[in-house]
């Protein structure tokens, strides 16, 4: 994993942003893994700042969304759906055809997911996924427990992930109790991972998942098997990394050709 400390959550979805750009340029038809929450927005804005001011183009790329809630239909104000839509696509040239987010209404729902697999292989595999992370340490919504090898499926939310994302509802209004999310194995075999988490909410899960042991109780442990993994952080989220200043140092001493404003490098 390589880790980024960085002076504040606007510095770190710039850089951030930068990757995600870097892949986009060096491939116009990118698959891209995409996240909601409110973490990833200020990559969402640098994103379509760059489209709009640097004429970066998504007009071939293809987005595959993580989750969604079951039992939200499009026009539902909490789905993921709405808030991509708002937050990203209605910013960006993709083509309609090419954002994919799972259907918290299909009838199907075992089928529906087996079909969200095979999309993604068909697109031929995601190239950069952008996740955040829940304060227990999930990635989508694959709550603590979660197989490591999970693939998209139902799963139910745990009370405190239902409590903290109640804020994107009515007040009164229950969060749902299932999802549809892409699983664990999912995750793993996206190319490579930019996850992003600010606050010090976040300080227990970010030390948990870079320092802790791989473990189900902790999803995002598992992107220690990955190879390309890059967490940005501010202060607030690092406080809890026992090594921090080991990762300050790595990160300001990169040899030039491993820093990755504009010219990524995918392992
Ligand atoms: C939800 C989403 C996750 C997200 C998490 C954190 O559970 N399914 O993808 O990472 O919330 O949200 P926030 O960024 O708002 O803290």
């Amino acid at each position: 994993m390589e880790i980024a400390i960085t002076s504040s959550p606007r510095e770190a979805s710039r850089f951030a942003a930068q990757f995600v750009a870097g892949v986009v340029r060096a491939n116009p038809a990118a698959v891209l893994g995409l996240a909601t929450g409110g973490t990833p927005l200020d990559l969402y804005r640098e994103l379509i700042r760059m489209h709009r001011e640097e004429g970066l183009r998504f007009s071939g790329c293809t987005a595959f969304n993580l989750d969604e809630y079951v039992g939200l239909g499009h026009g539902h104000p909490a789905s993921y759906r709405r808030f991509m839509e708002e937050h990203f696509f209605q910013h960006l040239d993709f083509r309609p055809v090419n954002i994919r987010i799972p259907d918290g209404t299909a009838p199907e729902v075992a089928a529906h997911c087996a079909g969200y697999e095979r999309a993604i292989a068909e697109a031929g595999g995601i190239d950069v996924q952008i996740l955040g992370i829940g304060s227990d340490g999930h990635i989508g919504f694959n709550e603590p427990g979660s197989s490591l090898g999970s693939r998209t499926r139902i799963k139910s939310l745990t009370e405190r992930t239902r409590a903290d994302n109640a804020r994107y509802f009515a007040p009164g209004e229950e969060v749902p109790r299932h999802v549809i999310t892409m699983g664990i194995g999912t995750i793993l075999q996206a190319r490579s991972v930019v996850l992003l988490a600010f606050g010090e909410r976040k300080a227990g899960a970010v030390a948990a998942m870079v320092e802790g042991p791989v473990t189900a109780m902790v999803p995002a442990s598992a992107l220690q098997w990955h190879p390309v993994v890059k967490v940005l952080v501010d202060e607030a989220a690092a406080s809890a990394l026992a090594r921090r200043d080991y990762y300050r140092e790595v990160f300001a001493n990169k040899p030039d050709w491993q820093r990755w404003e504009g010219a990524p490098s995918l392992d």
